[in-house]
């Protein structure tokens, strides 16, 4: 069990590298270019918002991605395959940036909080990428799911407040 565990919160990792660089990244190279341009959706609201930017987006799959590569050199029995990192990353900023249409849809401005998607709709879509490309991972099952779920919610508000602190985000959320 514990190793299950363990296993899920190593395999995650280049997840929460790809939707953690961003916040940093973005303030240090200090421009951004939004992914949609400042276009407009159906509803008269930005299709993705300022929150969402080109630099995030390949910073975050950078990170991610190194940081995966780093852990499969070390642990090589844990990823299906050296493009699995790639895959998570791509799926946590996939899930980031679905995140953010939805919120637009439901008329919440960039930086509001969405309670649960925030903080999951990354996991979500990074666990659902490397599913399609590779089958399910070994580890998986109903408890370790709702741990590491448990533990990225926990993880996220406490990241994103840090990065509140530390004058990174002008939200705490
Ligand atoms: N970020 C970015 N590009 C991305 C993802 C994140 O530039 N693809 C940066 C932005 O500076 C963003 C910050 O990381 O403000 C925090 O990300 P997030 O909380 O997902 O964005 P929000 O600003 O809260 O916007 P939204 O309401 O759309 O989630
Ligand atoms: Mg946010």
């Amino acid at each position: 069990m514990l190793e299950k565990l363990t296993q899920s919160l190593i395999f995650i990792l280049p997840a929460y590298f790809a939707n953690g660089a961003p916040v940093v990244g973005v303030k240090l190279i200090g421009r951004s270019t939004p992914l949609d341009r400042g276009a407009m959706a159906w509803d008269g609201r930005r299709i993705l918002g300022d929150g969402k930017t080109l630099e995030g987006l390949l910073i975050g799959m950078t990170v991610g991605s190194l940081a995966g590569l780093i852990i499969h050199a070390i642990a090589p029995e844990l990823y299906r395959s050296w493009l699995e990192p790639l895959i998570l990353s791509a799926g946590a900023m996939a899930g980031d940036i679905l995140g953010s249409f939805i919120k637009r849809r439901f008329g919440l401005e960039r930086g509001r909080p969405a309670p649960g998607l925030d903080q999951l709709g990354f996991l979500g879509f990074a666990l659902l990428f490397s599913a399609l490309a590779f089958g399910p991972p070994r580890w998986l099952d109903a408890p370790t799911l709702i741990f590491l779920a448990a533990v990225t919610a926990i993880l996220h508000i406490g990241t994103n407040y840090l990065a509140y602190v530390l004058g990174l985000k002008s939200e705490p959320y």
